[in-house]
């Protein structure tokens, strides 16, 4: 072979190794953005794997953690999956009961009782990767039934206050007049004993009904207070003259243990309407020759006034419902006394504490001086 013929093939083998070389170079080039793609795509798989786990966490959560109980089941009645609140309301009903939400397939929305309590139930369809079932949302909404009763309740109260309030109204005009005329009797006929007595009856009859109505009157109305600063005593003694007569009847020995200083800031009226219902109520539950004793310590920020009596007390099971409209224990009681003195009370922003044993009753009530 010729030199010139050589050196021109050396020259194609090294043309042969410089493409070789830029086609290697290229394919290296190639890989590289191959490679640094993939690692973009594997970065961005990851943010979105990321972002589906904390949607899925946080549909969990919210699922898990609702307040309503959240059941599904297949259509074979088997338990797919339930929330928290579910698990807690599954423990607490009897397993028969259970069927009473669980059989209702095809209502879409409905209210059920079991046991003493209500639920409002929703039944949807479920279904998911072939599987078909129901889903139950589950609230229990007794306290809501409770409300809607007491507020049926309270319609009801509402329309017998108002229809007692105006025949209240009307007893009270021909009242006046009765113990007017008695009053007038009483006076002219001060020598005769007998009719004095008849006519003493008359007298306390027409304060007891008086009484009453008062506190059906109180019972209806929106209580409005007008407080100025009062001795107690002016007060005590007011509703004293008051309920003498009843007093006497039993022979009641009444110790007013009042501090002549002891000042209250309140209204006057609506607190002797307070004072004569517990006193009307240490006189009914003390046997004859009972003894009623009140008594006052004033504080800096407030006044107390103690009513106590050594009659038969309050049973346990019942002080706690003694506040309560119509709640009585006596033949004729109405069971308004105590719910007009705690509303009074509280219109004070004062409090009444009643303290009860066989043979000893003590009302405590606090009356704040500012407000
Ligand atoms: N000092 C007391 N000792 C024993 N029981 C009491 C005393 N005070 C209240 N009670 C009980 O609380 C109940 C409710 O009292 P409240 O004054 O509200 O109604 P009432 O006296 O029965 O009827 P009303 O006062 O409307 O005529 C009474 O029936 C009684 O059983
Ligand atoms: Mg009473």
């Amino acid at each position: 072979m010729e030199i010139d013929e050589k050196i021109e093939q050396i020259e194609l083998l090294r043309k042969a190794f410089d493409n070789f070389n830029q086609a290697t170079e290229k394919l290296q080039n190639s890989y590289k953005e191959l490679q640094d793609e993939a690692e973009k795509l594997r970065h961005e798989v990851e943010i979105k794997n990321k972002e589906l786990k904390d949607k899925t966490d946080l549909l969990n959560a919210v699922m898990m953690n609702a307040t309503s109980a959240i059941v599904v089941i297949n259509e074979n009645g088997d338990l797919i999956m339930r929330n928290n609140s579910a698990e807690d309301l599954i423990k607490s009903i009897d397993a028969k009961d259970l069927n009473k939400i669980f059989s209702e397939k095809k209502r879409s929305l409905f209210d059920v009782e079991v046991g003493n309590r209500f639920f409002n139930v929703s039944v949807g369809d479920f279904l998911f990767s072939g599987e078909k079932g129901y889903i139950y949302i589950i609230d229990d909404i007794t306290v809501l039934k409770e409300i809607e009763k007491e507020q049926r309740r309270n319609e009801h109260l509402k329309l017998m206050g108002e229809m007692a309030a105006g025949i209240a109204h009307d007893i009270r005009n021909p009242l006046g007049s009765i113990e007017i005329f008695a009053s007038l009797l009483k006076r002219d006929l001060e020598g005769d004993r007998e009719k004095n007595n008849l006519l003493n009856s008359i007298i306390k009859g027409v304060k007891t009904i008086n009484s009453t109505i008062s506190n059906i009157l109180l019972f209806t109305k929106d209580i409005r207070i007008t407080k100025s600063s009062f001795y107690i005593s002016d007060i005590i003694d007011d509703v004293i003259l008051f309920m003498k007569h009843l007093m006497n009847e039993k022979k009641i020995i009444f110790n007013n243990q009042i501090n002549e200083d002891d000042k209250i800031y309140c209204d006057a009226e609506l607190i002797k309407q307070v004072v004569m219902n517990i006193i009307h109520n240490a006189i009914d539950a003390v046997d004859i020759g009972g003894k009623i004793t009140i008594y006052s310590k004033e504080s800096e920020k407030d006044t107390s006034i103690f009513i106590e009596d050594n009659g038969h007390g309050i049973d346990p099971d019942f002080i706690d419902k003694i506040f309560m409209p119509f709640h009585s224990k006596k033949a004729k009681g109405t069971g308004l006394g105590l719910s007009i003195v705690y509303k009074i009370i509280k219109a004070h922003n004062g409090n009444i504490v009643p303290m009860s044993k066989p043979g000893q009753t003590i009302f405590k009530i606090t009356i704040p001086k500012g407000g």
